[in-house]
């Protein structure tokens, strides 16, 4: 691996996965919301920072941005706690925002070897795996980036037979997105989250192309 886009360099497991491939003597190019005003919410602001970068090419492109509490609306509880706005934010970041990133970055992937884009999505969005229900937006929205994930990975075989678009559940990771809900449960740091996916990424074979994996190198359901 030689050149990566990290999409969401600001972020907890962004910032520690930037920090791992520069270790490694990858040249890392890092975007995000508070350092460079990539919004993914502005499919304008997505299209311009894909257009600054034409002529680059990346054999590893990763999207590490998303939330869960978005605009102070909490994750549900019930589905009584359904919230329209709740709703359409989750959408517009965690799902529509990860379609803008393949639709503007992708065609950065180099074209005649290997070349992987990786998207965070998370284990909750799996719903074979769904046994706790809760969470209902964003569950959903990462439901929906799967099926994004999925339909991008087939279009893009056709167009570099070595590309691999995989969607990954970095785990139970201490940063300020799971600050308030991870108390119950046992977590890892960033750096070990960014090394174990960075492990599972360069595992990956085109045949992988188009599914799911956790940070431990297991398959997750749809
Ligand atoms: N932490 C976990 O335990 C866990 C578990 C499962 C899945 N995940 C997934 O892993 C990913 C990264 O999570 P994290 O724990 O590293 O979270 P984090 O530390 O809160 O970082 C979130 C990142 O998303 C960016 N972001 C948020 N809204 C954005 C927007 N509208 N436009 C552009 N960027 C935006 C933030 O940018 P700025 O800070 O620059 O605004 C930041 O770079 C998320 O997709 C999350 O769902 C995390």
């Amino acid at each position: 691996m030689r050149d990566a886009l990290i999409i969401g360099a600001s972020g907890g497991i962004g910032q520690a996965m930037t920090r791992l491939l520069q270790a490694r003597g990858v040249a890392v190019t890092g975007l995000s919301r508070s350092a460079d005003g990539l919004d993914l919410t502005d499919g304008s602001s997505v299209a311009e920072h894909g257009q600054a970068l034409a002529g680059r090419s990346f054999d590893l492109i990763l999207n590490t941005t998303g939330a869960l509490v978005i605009d102070g609306h909490q994750p549900e509880k019930t589905t009584d706690a359904i919230d329209a706005d709740a709703m359409a934010a989750q959408f517009a970041l965690n799902a529509t925002g990860a379609a803008l990133t393949i639709r503007h970055f992708a065609p950065l992937l180099h074209r005649d070897g290997r070349a992987v884009f990786g998207s965070l999505s998370a284990r909750v969005g799996s719903i074979g795996d769904n046994r706790l229900g809760g969470w209902v937006a964003y569950r959903a929205a990462k439901a929906a980036q799967n099926q994004i994930l999925r339909t991008a990975a087939i279009e893009w075989k056709r167009r570099n037979r070595h590309s691999i678009f995989v969607a990954l559940h970095p785990g139970t990771v201490e940063t300020p997105l799971t600050a308030k809900y991870a108390a119950r449960h046992p977590t890892i740091t960033p750096d070990r989250s960014a090394e174990a996916l960075l492990g599972v990424i360069e595992g990956l074979t085109p045949e992988d192309t188009g599914s799911f994996w956790d940070w431990k190198g297991q398959r997750v359901p749809w």
